[in-house]
């Protein structure tokens, strides 16, 4: 007799025991498991599958599990003889074993039942014969909803505070964390740090760029949360400090308002909190804080000089930094009735409104007189090249070559030429030609509808 054993094949995990008798005859015991490893969610069934098959007579069957659980020692879980299943009385509400084929079944799975299960087959015919075969099994606990503590939860200033979040969940097996901004995942960034577990995130430096909606996706290999968004309040600016008004021009920096007139300016910066601002009045040798606030009030019939310098000084208060941008009004002596007719406001659009008008008459202008030259240079090179005679008969035209689509139309085109001889009405033909007194040819080309050509022609 001889004993053949077959390696592992590392997908299948099968063993394969080859009986070779002395008989010559050749029997097996092949026991498989579809599935070398398992993933379980907590609180759910579970069956091991496992099949075996064996093509020899046998006197007995006996199938065993076991659970190793590291560091405790094996567990003995169940057994069967001769296809009688005999449970063990420690675990008999928790596994039962699907018989004929040797599967096992775990009615609720818990996060402690992980670990590798073996089955050992025995069988006893003329020789007793066994075969094993593992199972890995995982159980998962779906992730609950992450939750992202932030610190500071107040604020961070630009550039000098660090932001801190920490996701965590309160269920969950194996969680894997990843950060969202505003939906994406997040670009690259060399201030941001990570813990090794991607569970706290770090921002360091915090600049005005990482203002967004922050989220935190929880998930393990059964389930996937995403938290609720958490936007960090980012402490940044003045950035980009201008001024405005409500009335006047503005070249760069210059203002141009009427005299009489009340204008507003307006300080407008990016910042958060929004900045405080100071206006200043410069003069020759001195400045005059003006006012404090958004915006300043500047009554022109107040102030003396023709130009006069301002200054408007921006601060944030809780990043300590400022910006200030410097402007001049010239004050125009206007009219007051005038200034009331016309509004200076109104000028440019009027301006807009002329040279538009213009430019539209002056393209018509051109386009008539563009098709008046057309026409008259049709008339001159037919006219020549024909006997009067030929001529009177045949029908002018004048850039149309069919006169049916042009019911309706006449054409009154002067040929000034002198040399052709006298000549009348031509009724042979749609066109007419008249000779008038000083010797310029009219030729008036008409179209008349069927029904109507039966009427006498002029
Ligand atoms: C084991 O037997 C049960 C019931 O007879 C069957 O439902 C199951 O599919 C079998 N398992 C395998 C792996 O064949
Ligand atoms: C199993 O069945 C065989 C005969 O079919 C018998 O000889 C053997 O004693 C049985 N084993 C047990 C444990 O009942
Ligand atoms: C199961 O066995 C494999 C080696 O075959 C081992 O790597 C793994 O850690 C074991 N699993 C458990 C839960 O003990
Ligand atoms: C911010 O983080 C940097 C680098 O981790 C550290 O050097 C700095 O002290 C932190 N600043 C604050 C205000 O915590
Ligand atoms: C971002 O960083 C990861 C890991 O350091 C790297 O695999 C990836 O290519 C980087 N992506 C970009 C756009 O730099
Ligand atoms: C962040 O979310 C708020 C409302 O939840 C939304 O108004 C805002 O536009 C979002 N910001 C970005 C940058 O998507
Ligand atoms: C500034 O000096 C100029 C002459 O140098 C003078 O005309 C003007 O009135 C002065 N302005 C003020 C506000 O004193
Ligand atoms: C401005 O101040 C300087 C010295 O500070 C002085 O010499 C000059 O006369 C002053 N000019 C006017 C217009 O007050
Ligand atoms: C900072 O400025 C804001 C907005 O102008 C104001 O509401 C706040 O009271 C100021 N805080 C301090 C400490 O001055
Ligand atoms: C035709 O000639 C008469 C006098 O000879 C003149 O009064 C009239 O203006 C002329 N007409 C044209 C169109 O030249």
């Amino acid at each position: 007799m001889e004993l053949l054993c077959c390696p592992n094949s590392a997908l299948r995990s099968s063993i394969c025991i080859i009986l070779i008798s002395v008989f010559g005859t050749c029997s097996a015991l092949k026991l498989t498991a579809p599935s070398p490893a398992i993933h379980g969610i907590e609180g759910q069934p579970l069956t091991l599958p496992i099949n075996y098959d064996l093509n020899v007579p046998v006197s007995a069957v006996q199938i065993i599990w076991l659970l190793e659980r590291p560091p405790a020692p094996p567990a003995y879980l169940l057994t069967s003889i001769n296809h009688t299943f005999i449970p063990d009385l420690e675990f008999q509400h928790k596994f039962t074993m699907n018989l004929p084929n040797a599967s096992l079944l775990i009615n609720s799975l818990h996060v402690s039942d992980e670990g590798n299960y073996t089955v050992k087959v025995n069988i006893q015919g003329q020789t007793t014969l066994s075969a094993t075969q593992k199972i890995e099994v995982t159980v998962h606990v779906p992730v609950s909803q992450p939750v992202i503590d932030s610190e500071p939860s107040y604020g961070t200033v630009e550039n000098v505070g660090n932001l801190t979040f920490k996701c965590h969940v309160s269920k969950g097996t194996r969680v894997i964390y990843e950060w969202l901004k505003n939906g994406s995942p997040l670009q690259n960034s060399s201030s941001y740090i990570f813990s090794r577990d991607k569970s706290i995130f770090t921002i360091a430096p915090v600049m005005k760029t990482d203002i967004g909606n922050y989220s935190c996706l929880a998930s393990n290999y059964i389930s996937e949360m995403e938290s609720d968004v958490i936007a960090p309040i980012i402490y940044y600016g003045p950035y980009g400090l201008r001024v405005i008004s409500d009335k006047g021009f503005k070249v760069g920096e210059v203002f141009t308002i009427s005299n009489g007139e009340s204008v507003r300016f307006d300080c407008s910066a990016d910042s958060n909190p929004p900045n405080t601002c100071a206006w200043i009045q410069r003069g020759n040798n001195s400045t005059e804080i003006v006012n404090y606030g958004p915006y300043f009030k500047l009554l022109s019939e107040k102030v003396r000089q023709k130009t006069v310098d301002y200054l408007c000084r921006a601060y944030n208060n809780i990043t300590g930094k400022g910006e200030e941008t410097q402007f001049t009004v010239i004050i125009t002596p206007i009219d007051p009735e005038k200034l009331s007719l016309i509004p200076s406001s109104l000028s440019p659009l009027a301006a807009i409104t002329g040279v538009s008008l213009f430019v539209i008459f002056s393209i018509c202008f051109i386009f008539v007189w563009k098709k008046y030259q057309l026409h008259r240079a049709i008339q001159w090179k037919l006219q020549p090249r024909r006997p009067s005679t030929e001529y009177r008969r045949t029908p002018i035209y004048s850039g149309h070559e069919d006169a049916i689509n042009d019911f309706g139309i006449y054409e009154f085109v002067s040929l000034p030429d002198s040399t052709a001889p006298h000549r009348v009405i031509t009724p042979s033909s749609n066109s007419l030609q008249i000779h008038d007194i000083n010797g310029t040819v009219y030729e008036v080309i008409q179209f008349v509808p069927e029904q109507m050509q039966n009427d006498p022609q002029p």
